[in-house]
């Protein structure tokens, strides 16, 4: 099997004016030599300006969520065609954050994944278990139903990547143990390849939570970790490239 390039991202979620555009080109400065693609996530009306600021360097622009449709009337939504056209080449879809604040389901999730694919954007399709359900054991059934339900068979051959981010990880400062993480991305590959046969091999499974430079060494070796999906410490340029040069 061929290890996945990893993938670190940022998801700056509701946070970033066009002030933090020297952040990110601050990040872009300094991501030289990563052994990782490195991409921010800024929110939807960045996506432009960011994508020129950072022009011909090395940071990909992904998006945070996505209509299933490619327009019509959705007051206040943005189509994944929309990201692609800002400039965008990827999208962060399913994160517990929309699952519970906005209700969408694993069968929502799974058309965005199409709506993404169409637009030629490479979906970033989160999944995570609550700490209610890891107390009562069911991680792992919860993470790969998750799985299962979220990935439409379209992405067959098609560039995508998994984010498992557990819920009570999230902006807590908690992380699970490396053991713990390595059995829920050990789970999440044998499922993938139960779907998409070793086609699956290529797609990263990157790790969300309490990402930050202190603990990004020791995460990102784990076994079936294939890069991070960080939130709070990717809004800080320094902070953002300790964890890409953690790898
Ligand atoms: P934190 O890194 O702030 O815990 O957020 C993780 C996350 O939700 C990334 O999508």
């Amino acid at each position: 099997m061929t290890a996945p390039t990893p993938l670190i991202a940022g998801n700056w979620k509701m946070n970033g004016l066009t002030a933090s555009l020297a952040e990110a080109r601050a990040i872009s400065e300094g991501v030289s030599g990563a052994k990782a693609r490195v991409a921010i996530c800024p929110p939807a009306v960045l996506i432009h300006q960011m994508s020129q600021a950072l022009a011909g360097g090395p940071v990909l622009i992904g998006g945070q969520d996505a209509h299933t449709d490619e327009s019509g009337a959705f007051t206040g939504d943005v189509s994944a065609e929309m990201l692609a056209d800002a400039g965008a080449s990827m999208v962060i879809l399913g994160h517990s954050e929309r699952r519970d604040g906005y209700r969408e389901t694993d069968e929502l999730v799974a058309r965005k994944s199409l709506a993404a694919l169409r637009a030629g954007l490479e979906p970033i399709v989160c999944v995570g278990e609550t700490l209610e359900q890891r107390k009562a054991g069911q991680a792992l059934e919860v993470v790969t139903g998750q799985v299962r339900a979220s990935l439409p068979p379209e992405l067959l051959g098609k560039a995508f990547a998994i984010a498992y981010e557990p819920v009570w990880a999230i902006g807590t400062g908690l992380t699970p143990s490396i053991d713990e993480i390595e059995e829920v991305h050990l789970a999440i590959r044998a499922t993938l390849i139960e779907m998409f046969g070793d086609a699956a091999d290529k797609a990263p499974i990157l790790y969300g939570g309490s990402v930050k430079p202190a603990n990004a060494a020791e995460i990102l070796h784990a076994a079936e970790v294939g890069g991070a999906l960080v939130g709070g410490a990717s809004l800080k340029a320094a902070d953002f490239l300790g964890i890409v040069r953690a790898l």
